[in-house]
């Protein structure tokens, strides 16, 4: 089936450089949008650039640290320029930390985690909800994760952080909802990203044995809950969040 969801549309990706980002911004594509990709890395912004214009035309990639609030208004700036519109945003950059347990972490780490994690997210999701209620409507996903609805041994940071992202879903949701901008969230549990390369290389048997469907996810299944979430079969849905896990979290 090659449906054309999102022709016409305008959409972010935040992060889309690699992983889940990168696969939901080459979906995206596949189904008719104009994506911006925003991220740091330049050379593979280009990359994914170049292959989403296999699919459609009109794809940007802005080179963006979103814990700089100057490159995220640089971002924005860009986007009302280029496009005039936003209808879609994929809050999905972020990155993990080595595994430390809360007395070993350190206020650099915090900084660090809750300004990519937490931070980018709100200063994205600021000018995303005043383009979208200006223009009367849009749809905006943020990456939290499974650790954003339990804790974890030796991630206390990261664990806060996922949290604070559905906080920031559901508040949000509750502000603008009511004036055609929904807001959700995905939580995915373990995928094959650069992200899980080390932890999953250390102890694979411990994963797989958190996992009822006994494997890892793969970046596409995050992709597809992201632009149902967008979509328009998702109209009825706001402030949630899609676990997408393999079944991880459900034993009693
Ligand atoms: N993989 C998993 O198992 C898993 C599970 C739950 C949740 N998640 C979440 O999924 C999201 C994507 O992670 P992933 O697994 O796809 O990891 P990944 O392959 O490492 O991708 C992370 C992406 O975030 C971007 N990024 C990181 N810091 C950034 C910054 N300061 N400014 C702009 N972009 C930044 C990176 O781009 P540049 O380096 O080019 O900037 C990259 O495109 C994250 O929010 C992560 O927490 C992942």
């Amino acid at each position: 089936m090659n449906e054309r969801r999102f022709e016409n549309k305008v959409v972010l990706v935040t992060g889309g450089t690699s992983g889940i980002g990168r696969a939901t911004a080459l979906a995206f594509a596949r189904e008719g949008a104009q994506v911006i990709v925003a991220a740091r890395r330049e050379e593979l912004g280009r990359q994914v650039v170049g292959e989403m214009e296999r699919y459609t035309a009109g794809c940007t990639f802005v080179r963006t640290d979103v814990r700089k609030p100057e490159d995220i208004e640089n971002l924005f700036r860009i986007i009302k320029e280029t496009y005039g519109r936003l209808d879609c945003a994929y809050n999905n950059a972020g990155i993990g930390l080595p595994l430390k347990r809360t007395a070993k972490t350190s206020l650099e780490e915090w900084e660090e985690i809750m300004n990519t994690n937490v931070r980018g997210v709100w200063l994205c999701m600021k000018h995303e909800i005043s383009m979208m209620l200006k223009q009367g409507g849009g749809a905006i996903v943020n990456c939290s994760s499974i650790l954003g609805l339990r804790g974890e041994d030796g991630m206390s940071l990261y664990v806060a952080s996922k949290h604070a992202v559905l906080g920031l879903t559901r508040a949000a949701a509750l502000e603008v909802s009511h004036r055609g901008v929904r807001v959700n969230a995905v939580c995915p549990g373990f995928v094959d990203t650069p992200m899980i390369e080390g932890l999953y290389r250390t102890d694979p048997q411990r994963i797989l044995s958190l996992i009822p469907l006994k494997r890892v996810g793969i970046p596409n299944e995050i992709a597809s809950a992201v632009l149902f979430l967008c979509s328009s079969a998702a109209s009825f849905i706001t402030g949630k969040e899609i676990v997408i896990a393999g079944g991880q979290g459900i034993r009693a």
